[in-house]
């Protein structure tokens, strides 16, 4: 069974194989959302990025992106502001990110604006 250790709370957490890192944090009270988008969020649907993570460690246990975070990489203002301003993380999403092994997952990414190649 793959575990997830939420990183900021400090807690690890049991999911099912296959099961998406954002119904095992809702489960278990863990907060993905930033301000108004605790209420306004697409559920899981995948098209608002307001969910999105670090992945720090067990990359490898996710399932591969999809079309979708694919492109919002280059299309969607948030999640693509911290795709570029974390690069070289592994920012997922967390309703489109399933585990099958154990993850690390650092919630509420920060924008680094002066990372490395952000205005480059
Ligand atoms: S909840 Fe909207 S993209 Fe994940």
């Amino acid at each position: 069974m793959p575990q997830i250790h939420f990183v900021n709370e400090k807690l690890t957490v049991d999911a099912a194989e296959g099961e998406n890192i954002r119904t095992v944090a809702r489960r278990n009270g863990v907060q993905l959302y930033d301000g108004p988008h605790k209420v306004l969020n697409c559920r899981g649907l995948g098209h608002c990025g307001s969910c999105n993570v670090i992945i720090r460690k067990g990359s490898e246990n996710c399932s591969k992106k999809g079309f979708l975070e694919s492109l919002f990489k280059w299309v969607h203002p948030l999640l693509g502001i911290k795709i570029l301003s974390n690069e070289g993380k592994d920012v997922r999403l967390a309703c489109q990110t399933k585990v099958y092994g154990d993850v690390e997952v650092e919630t509420h990414p920060p924008i680094n604006w002066h990372g490395e190649k952000f205005w480059s």
